[in-house]
């Protein structure tokens, strides 16, 4: 017991050396460390355990500035919440900066996924995705099936309804169908509940004799990549027989890269991943902040009416030009965004010592540049805690200064399914208010810690609407 306590008390005099000979050697940005090695994670998680995390930063932006050192998850982090200084760490991504995630998700997304990809090969796979997922594909390929995906799932609800189980279904459903042509049926099903465990294995250590929650992911994650495999392999025989398919997979093996399965599956696992949680919370917070706006619900309702009088029927497709008018669905979805993004900021490495507003980021530390903190500052968002999706009319231009409205990063790492998720957002909304009333099922809390979500996963009641133009 002696030993170890000594051995203790050696390790923190050490580390308390270390600290400040950082702090003389650099001007590093004011803020506090915490306490030798777990820093301030206890106050962090802490604070996304309760309904109302902003506290944590509000608090260290109050005292420091928008710019400040903390200590998480085992590392000194420099935390940014201006938007000037998340610009440039967004910007100089593979030049100053690097993406960095934890241990426990590069394992499981597999060293060939886009999101841990640098270099020539991440600008390459980049514009192949971005190619894939651009508004002209959507226009002439995609839309359809977007459309007739999301209504196919609309029409088995009834009653009670776990809006943020279903929301999954469907943004799951459609990126297999994006990447390799399938249908949903039992074989995708199966497929999401592996992915499920793979997610989950995202937030706890990356240990698996300690850990029951990140092995049984790693099982999950190796199912996963078996069956995605037998699909690759299946294609690349087809491909010299059959016809080309038009998607993601068809484009992997028709580019000329010659890519490995081993490639193509880390490849297609990240992007499920990637899609899945982001564009399925957005859908769920939509109707959750529109059933407690009812003006905004009403001015919504309004919009897609309009769409539907102009049809034979309501079950008519969605024309591009449908989705282009769905003006005040955008001020909405901008506004979900802004509001309750699952992705709050970017974790990166500063590759070198680096610079900024005065201060220096020391090699090797981790950045956080926040953009939750910058969304919900009401210097940038006047009332920037309200739900307001007018201030989207009013000032269109909020939309075009990227540095203060990142929902979907910037740079080289930009999102490359930002178009993509907008589009399945307006037409899933279109589809749920032309079809449905709804109201809450029972009260429902947000939840923010690991991943920021409802506790009860959002149950409502749905009624049909007989109107507008139902089919018969
Ligand atoms: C509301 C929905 C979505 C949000 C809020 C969102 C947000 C983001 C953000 C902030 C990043 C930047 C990460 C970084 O810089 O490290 C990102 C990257 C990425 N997103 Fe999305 N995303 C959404 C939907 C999608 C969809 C539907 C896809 C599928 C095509 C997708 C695929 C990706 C990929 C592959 C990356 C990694 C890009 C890279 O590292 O080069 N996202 N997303």
């Amino acid at each position: 017991m002696a030993i170890i306590l000594f051995f203790v008390i050696i390790l923190t005099v050490i580390f308390l050396i270390h600290r400040s000979t950082y702090r003389r050697r650099y001007k590093l940005p004011p803020g506090s460390l915490g306490l030798p090695f777990i820093g301030e994670t206890i106050q962090l998680i802490s604070a996304y355990k309760t309904d109302n995390p902003e506290p944590f930063i509000d608090k260290r932006m109050n005292r420091y500035g928008p710019i400040f050192t903390t200590h998480v998850f085992g590392e000194p982090t420099v935390f940014s919440a201006d938007p000037e200084t998340n610009r440039f760490i967004l910007m100089n991504e593979g030049k100053l900066f690097e993406c960095s995630y934890p241990g426990s998700i590069s394992n499981l997304l597999g060293k060939h996924s886009l999101l841990l990809m640098k270099g020539a090969l991440h600008k390459r796979m980049h514009s192949l995705t971005m190619s894939f997922a651009n508004s002209s594909i959507i226009k002439d390929h995609l839309l359809l099936d977007i459309d007739r995906l999301i209504r196919l799932n609309l029409d088995s609800w009834s009653d009670r309804v776990l809006l943020m189980e279903e929301a999954k279904k469907i943004t799951f459903e459609l990126t297999v169908k994006q990447l390799m042509s399938f249908d949903p049926g039992e074989w995708s099903e199966s497929l999401r509940k592996e992915y499920v465990l793979v997610i989950e294995g995202f937030f706890t250590l990356p240990l698996p004799i300690l850990s029951g929650t990140y092995s049984r992911a790693i099982k999950a994650r190796t199912k996963v990549a078996e069956a995605l495999t037998l699909i690759v392999r299946q294609r690349r025989k087809e491909s010299v027989m059959v016809e080309k398919k038009n998607d993601m997979l068809g484009a992997l093996l028709a580019s000329g890269d010659h890519f490995s399965d081993e490639q193509i599956v880390d490849f297609m696992l990240a992007l499920l991943v990637a899609g899945y949680e982001t564009t399925s919370t957005i859908m769920t917070f939509a109707v959750k902040f529109l059933t407690e706006n009812p003006l905004a619900l009403a001015q919504l309702k309004e919009e897609h009416d309009q769409i539907i009088a102009k049809k034979s029927c309501r079950e008519e497709p969605l024309e591009w030009t449908d989705y282009k008018s769905m003006a005040f669905t955008q001020c909405v979805v901008n506004e979900t965004l802004r509001m309750a993004n699952i992705i709050g900021g970017i974790f990166r490495r500063a590759m070198t010592d680096i610079n900024i507003k005065g201060y220096t980021i020391p090699k090797g530390w981790k950045v956080f540049a926040s953009f939750r903190a910058v969304h919900l500052n009401p210097d940038h968002f006047k009332d920037a805690r309200t739900f307001n999706p007018w201030r989207w009319q009013r000032k269109p231009e909020a939309t075009s200064p990227p540095n203060v409205y990142t929902p979907f990063g910037g740079g080289p790492r930009l999102c490359p399914g930002y178009e993509l998720a907008r589009v399945v957002l307006s037409v899933f909304l279109h589809r749920f208010v032309t079809r449905y009333s709804w109201f809450p099922a029972e009260e429902d809390k947000l939840v923010f810690f690991p991943t920021t979500r409802t506790q009860k996963r959002y149950p409502i009641i749905v009624k049909p609407r007989v109107e507008p133009k139902s089919c018969n």
